[in-house]
């Protein structure tokens, strides 16, 4: 029943503009090159083009974090969603009650959280947990990205079906729970069938972000039934990052776009359902307190037993290879804040692209986030679009699988060793099926595409190709830095 009426949330991945300046050439490896040689050797791998550009600091507002989880896991910043009896008739009562809340969201999945709607409806909608909380090993951290969602599906599919219901349960369509659904209605017939993924796992937040602000004026937030520019059906999917790692970052997002105030992006979720912008303003006030709350989670530690001495000597090889671009980690860590170019990394440029170049939906998207309420209001979100992707913080990096902005590699040991990266691969989206001599998810490879349950990297936007700075380890050495980033 969940997967049917089910909803999801939706967030804004803002989009961009850019600039290419500024980007100097960079060497990834501190170490003086022992390798030169006379004579071409028998198999010579081209240099990487290094390109990297540091991303600067962004001031934030400061907020309270145990006030800001509060509102992250009961407060109403969706508005609109399925009146509180017809949702416990969908999907029944919740009783793990995983976030300890109480009231009635003591029976409402962890992803859902119940809330009073501005005419006093009690309704239900998503909350930011539909993507940034998950199982690893039976654990449920909230903060870790959602790796096992299913978005293949069409989401308005059955929404004449809750139509019906909710008519049928409160009198009609002139009830006061039919006004406190009716934009969350609105929301899902828009983006259901524009936000599908063709693989389970993988995430369409940011195509859910442009199809909303498609509907919406850019300085009232109002909605439009009909859009305001014309978007395809295509998804570029991303995975999700992990919330710990944003104390470290200067910008947001894989592609970097997210920069100037953060916490005014996760209004963008708030798109889903509300009326106008006195409540984007109201939750405004509240995001603060939000995001001193992502800032204060770390990440969890490996649960399985870690060779020591093996990872020390997997530390130097993360130092000569790796720390120049991912940063240092342990007592004194260190962080770079690189975007780096296409060119440097070599991973799927679908995602990088779609912001960085001009396009009537980009043009639009760029002009609304930038000109309209969101960049204009005190504490602006700033959009700005260099292409190429972040060089991500490690910290947790072994809880975090699938690899890359798009999920196309399972485990960290192919991503240090590009040629054995499976083309077609599926898993079975068990939390506690996880490989700790790959470190990553156990998988099959297959020789083509079985069904939504393989990642197929043939697809665009799903490629699994670049980021080669793992290749030419010896298996030994590649072992020894596998150790040393369960230690991250
Ligand atoms: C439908 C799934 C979904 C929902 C719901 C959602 N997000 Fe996200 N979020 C994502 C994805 C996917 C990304 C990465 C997008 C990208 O980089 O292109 C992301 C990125 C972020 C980031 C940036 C992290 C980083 O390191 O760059 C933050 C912070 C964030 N979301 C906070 C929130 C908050 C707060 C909420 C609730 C108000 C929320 N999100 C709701 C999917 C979601
Ligand atoms: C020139 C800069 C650079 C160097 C050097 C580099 N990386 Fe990366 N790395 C990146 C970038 C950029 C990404 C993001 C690629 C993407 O998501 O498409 C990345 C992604 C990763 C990821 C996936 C992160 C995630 O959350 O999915 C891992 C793991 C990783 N790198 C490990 C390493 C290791 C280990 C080394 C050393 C052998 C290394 N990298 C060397 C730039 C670099």
């Amino acid at each position: 029943m969940r997967n049917h009426i089910t909803i999801l949330l939706v967030f804004l991945c803002v989009l961009y503009s850019c600039s290419n300046d500024n980007i100097e050439p960079f060497d990834p490896n501190p170490e003086p090159d022992t390798t030169e040689n006379p004579t071409p050797t028998p198999n010579p791998t081209p240099e990487p083009v290094l390109e990297v550009n540091a991303i600067p600091v962004q001031t934030q507002r400061n907020g309270d974090a145990s006030i800001g989880y509060q509102y992250l896991i009961s407060g109403d910043y969706m508005s609109s969603g399925i009146p509180y009896d017809a949702f416990l008739t969908g999907f029944g009562e919740n009783n793990a009650n995983l976030l300890g809340r109480a009231g009635d969201n003591a029976v409402i999945p962890p992803d859902y959280t119940a809330v009073t709607a501005p005419n006093g409806v009690r309704i239900v909608g998503p909350n930011c947990m539909q993507c940034h909380a998950a199982r690893i090993n039976n654990e449920f951290i909230i903060g870790l990205g959602s790796h096992d969602t299913d978005f293949t599906i069409d989401r308005s599919d059955d929404i004449t079906l809750l139509n019906s219901a909710i008519s049928f349960l409160y009198g009609g369509q002139t009830s006061d729970e039919w006004a406190a659904y009716d934009q969350f209605r609105k929301s899902i017939v828009a983006i259901g069938p524009k936000t599908k993924t063709e693989t389970r796992g993988v995430n369409p937040a940011d195509k859910i972000t442009q199809v909303l602000i498609a509907h919406r004026d850019k300085n009232t937030l109002e909605w439009s039934d009909e859009p305001y520019v014309e978007i395809d059906n295509a998804v570029i999917p991303t995975d999700v990052p992990a919330w710990w790692l944003l104390k470290k970052k200067n910008a947001m997002f894989y592609h970097g776009i997210g920069r100037g105030d953060f916490c005014k992006s996760f209004i963008g979720s708030s798109l889903l359902t509300l009326t106008d912008k006195a409540k984007a303003e109201e939750v405004d006030g509240r995001v603060v307190d939000v995001l001193a709350y992502i800032y204060s989670l770390e990440p969890p530690e490996y649960p399985f037993a870690i060779d020591a001495t093996f990872a020390e000597e997997g530390k130097v090889i993360f130092e000569n290879k790796c720390s120049s671009c991912h940063g240092n980690y342990g007592s004194n860590p260190t962080y770079p804040n690189y975007m780096v170019s296409l060119n440097s990394v070599g991973t799927d440029p679908e995602l990088s692209n779609h912001y960085s170049l001009s396009s009537p939906t980009n043009d639009y998207f760029m002009d609304w986030f930038n000109t309209g309420w969101f960049g204009t209001s005190p504490n602006p979100l700033e959009i700005i679009s260099a292409g190429g992707y972040i060089a991500p913080p490690l910290d947790g990096i072994w809880a975090t699988a699938p690899y890359f902005h798009n999920g196309s590699v399972p485990t960290l040991e192919d991503v240090l060793n590009s040629s054995n990266r499976p083309k077609y691969w599926s898993r079975s989206y068990d939390n506690t099926d996880y490989n700790q001599l790959k470190v990553g998810w156990n998988y099959t490879t297959e020789s083509s595409k079985v069904d939504k349950n393989t990642y197929d990297t043939t697809l665009t936007g799903y490629g699994n190709q670049g980021h080669i700075f793992g290749d030419e380890l010896t298996d030994i050495d590649r072992a020894a830095l596998l150790e040393y980033l369960k230690t991250l």
